[in-house]
């Protein structure tokens, strides 16, 4: 399957992989071309203000309504699962990486949910997975009904095919599946892992830019969207579906991924989060992280998100008289890190590529004593940090954290020595 790529994040896009396939014209036709059947695909309500709206048209081989009932599915027993109902300590977490699962997992199968947030069912909220994988989806596919899948490498390249073309993804990049879109994972590198934000809101979209002006941060036309691609494969496959944060499968014939042309707004992407336009001061103090969101889901509170995806990319350091790590602070925001490779500038160790924290509301945090130490003492000069990406997930709602991930061996249970032995403040 060859992979092309149109540029731009909400374009209006047209593209077909049989020539001919695209009806002219009419979203409907009545007899599409080939007998293709055409459906309407929807990522917002039908009266979204057009500025919102994301919606596609899909030429395909067979209806996607055809199939039989769906019935749960019992694999994937760690993906999903629901969140712990016992009282939440208020506790700083963080999470070593997992270590790769007994048995070779699928995609799929290797989710492990770790926190989430309110009820699918609001249309709001989100979860953070990770997925270890170490086999291709064969015959089987996946779709969340319950929303978006942000999905974020940390080891090994992916190959989605879905619904409306393929995407190679590496450590580096992101991808985003929208609610709904068939796909199926395969593994060049024969194993992978990474993270998944799954988002039950708004749409993700770049954040506004405000007085930083027309460019920065994530540039439109660096979000890739493939073009067509389809598979027109027979036998008997399987279709997983979460939906209401419960799992579902059903029998197809034929693979799902049988598009063969579409038109729209609402599409897969992917985007390479080292060519992040980081932006920083150039005086003294540092901005806030919300300088580094590269999209961003909102709320109905302005300026109050759903969830932000933020990264913490190679860059310049040039402040002066300021400390450089994220200070002390304490957010009503909460906050889930992950690291896809490097060091993290606030903690000397601890965190790791692939590993997880959690800095729920009001919880206070910040550098450990080694990291505040060393940014306290530095020489002021301008300092590059390199090598390194982490990212956060920031949720107005506090997340829940599974039993899974209670009760990991994973989890470290002296999280908190990070803040010991800091010295008192001397009065004169
Ligand atoms: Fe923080």
């Amino acid at each position: 399957m060859t992979r092309t790529y149109m540029s731009g994040l909400g374009s209006h896009f047209a593209t077909e992989a049989a020539e001919g396939a695209l009806p002219k014209g009419r979203n409907s036709p009545q007899k599409p071309p080939f007998g293709l059947y055409a459906e309407q695909l929807s990522g917002t309500a039908f009266t979204a203000p057009r500025a919102e709206n994301r919606r596609s048209w899909l030429y395909r081989l067979r209806p996607s309504a055809e199939h039989p009932p769906y019935r749960r599915y019992e694999g994937a027993r760690l993906f999903a699962p629901g969140t712990s109902p016992d009282p939440l300590p208020p506790n700083r977490l963080r999470w070593s990486p997992l270590p790769m699962p007994e048995a070779a997992a699928d995609f799929v199968d290797s989710l492990v949910t770790m926190v989430a947030n309110r009820d699918p069912a609001d249309l709001e909220g989100v979860a953070v997975h990770l997925y270890r994988a170490e086999r291709d989806m064969e015959d089987r596919y996946f779709f969340d009904a319950d929303g978006e899948l942000l999905i974020i490498p940390q080891e090994g390249r992916l190959d989605l095919r879905t619904e409306l073309g393929a995407i190679e993804l590496e450590p580096g990049e992101i991808a985003l599946v929208p609610r709904g879109v068939r796909f199926r994972v395969l593994l060049p590198d024969g194993a992978a892992r990474g993270y998944v934000a799954e988002n039950h809101g708004a749409l993700f979209r770049l954040p506004e830019l405000g007085p930083i002006g027309s460019n920065g941060l994530a540039n439109p036309r660096d979000f890739l969207t493939p073009e067509a691609a389809y598979e027109d494969r027979e036998g008997r496959f399987t279709l997983v579906q979460k939906s209401l944060g419960s799992l579902w499968v059903t029998e197809l014939d034929h693979s799902p991924l049988d598009v063969v042309a579409w038109h729209g707004n609402l599409a897969p992407f992917k985007y390479d989060l080292r060519l992040f336009n980081a932006i920083g001061s150039v005086s003294y103090d540092h901005p806030d992280p919300s300088i580094f969101t590269v999209l961003t889901s909102p709320s109905d509170v302005p300026g109050r998100a759903n969830a932000d995806f933020v990264v913490f990319p190679p860059r310049w350091m040039v402040a002066e008289d300021t400390f450089r790590p994220p200070w002390f602070h304490r957010n009503v925001m909460s906050e889930c890190m992950g690291l896809i490779y490097g060091d993290y500038d606030a903690k000397a160790e601890g965190f790791a590529p692939g590993g997880l924290s959690l800095h729920n509301l009001m919880a206070g945090h910040g550098p450990d004593v080694a990291s505040w130490r060393g940014a306290s003492e530095a020489t002021l000069a301008p300092h590059k940090i390199e090598g390194t990406m982490a990212f956060m997930v920031e949720s107005c709602w506090p997340y829940r954290p599974t039993n899974f991930a209670l009760e990991t061996e994973a989890l470290q249970r002296d999280y908190d020595q990070a803040w010991g032995g800091f010295p008192k403040a001397q009065l004169p």
